[in-house]
């Protein structure tokens, strides 16, 4: 298994939070902090309105930007949706899915997880796909079965060549924004059996190839360690994305 084959992808999910002025405020400051830090993608996913003010902000920097939804229809009577085609208008090169917050209160089942990978990638989006087992789910010894369901329901009719825009975030969702994370071991442990899913439904050269990130209560203080792991290619990040400095240190984490 060899780790310099693949991109890490360090990615900040701001969730509800920054205005459009604290977005432009925010990229100003954070992009002479990471300039020249080439070693790892470096991706702010934003909420919608925010997305245009990120991408002028981000203009000539190493900083990428996403959205943090989308919806599986190309247009029509979706009232409050949002498509792929408005995202790659307004300049979004990355789209979160399947995040385990718009499974747990905007009722996202497996399927429409699906739905919303195909959108995107007929968009020309780039996917992050997020899985990962609820507390219950770990305790039953089940994590295994639950993220390599997530993981075959999400992918079904994405092509090999379609996967190269897919990188997948594993976030046990007690993990979330509960200050407990995950082990280095723990999340390793995952990340690989994802990969292994990916080796099984497409090939061993392209689970070789694809980026399984670890998110969930990652920090300034334990992203090294976490990132040291040979499956873990890089952070889908919250509460510590909307801080310039403790987002710095993660991004250094991963040079
Ligand atoms: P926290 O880093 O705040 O735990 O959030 C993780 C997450 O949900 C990223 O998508």
């Amino acid at each position: 298994m060899n780790k310099a084959t693949r991109r890490t992808v360090i990615a900040g999910n701001w969730k509800m939070n920054m205005t459009p002025s604290q977005t432009k405020e925010f990229i100003k400051e954070l992009a002479p902090m990471v300039a020249g830090k080439d070693d790892c993608d470096i991706v702010l996913c934003v909420p919608f309105v925010d997305i245009a003010p990120a991408v002028e902000a981000a203009k000539g920097t190493n900083i990428k930007v996403g959205a943090e939804n989308v919806h599986f229809a190309k247009n029509g009577a979706y009232t409050g949706e949002i498509s792929a085609e408005m995202l790659n208008e307004c300049g979004a090169e990355y789209v979160v899915i399947g995040h385990s917050e718009r499974r747990q209160y905007f009722g996202e089942t497996n399927e429409t997880v699906n739905q919303r990978v195909k959108a995107a990638l007929e968009g020309g989006l780039k996917v992050i796909l997020c899985v990962g087992e609820l507390l219950a789910e770990r305790e039953q010894g089940i994590t295994e079965e639950i993220v390599s369901l997530q993981t075959k329901i999400a992918l079904l009719d994405v092509t090999a060549e379609q996967l190269k825009n897919v990188i997948i975030a594993y976030e046990p969702v007690w993990a979330i924004g509960t200050g407990k994370t995950a082990t280095p071991e723990q999340a390793d442990e995952v990340c690989g059996i994802i990969r292994g899913v990916i080796a099984k439904l497409y090939s061993a050269e392209a689970a070789e190839a694809f980026t399984v990130q670890y998110g969930g209560s990652m920090n300034a203080k334990n992203a090294a360690e976490l990132l040291s792991k040979v499956n873990v290619d890089g952070g889908l990040i919250g509460g510590a994305s909307l801080k310039t400095a403790d987002f710095t240190v993660i991004v250094d984490a991963a040079q």
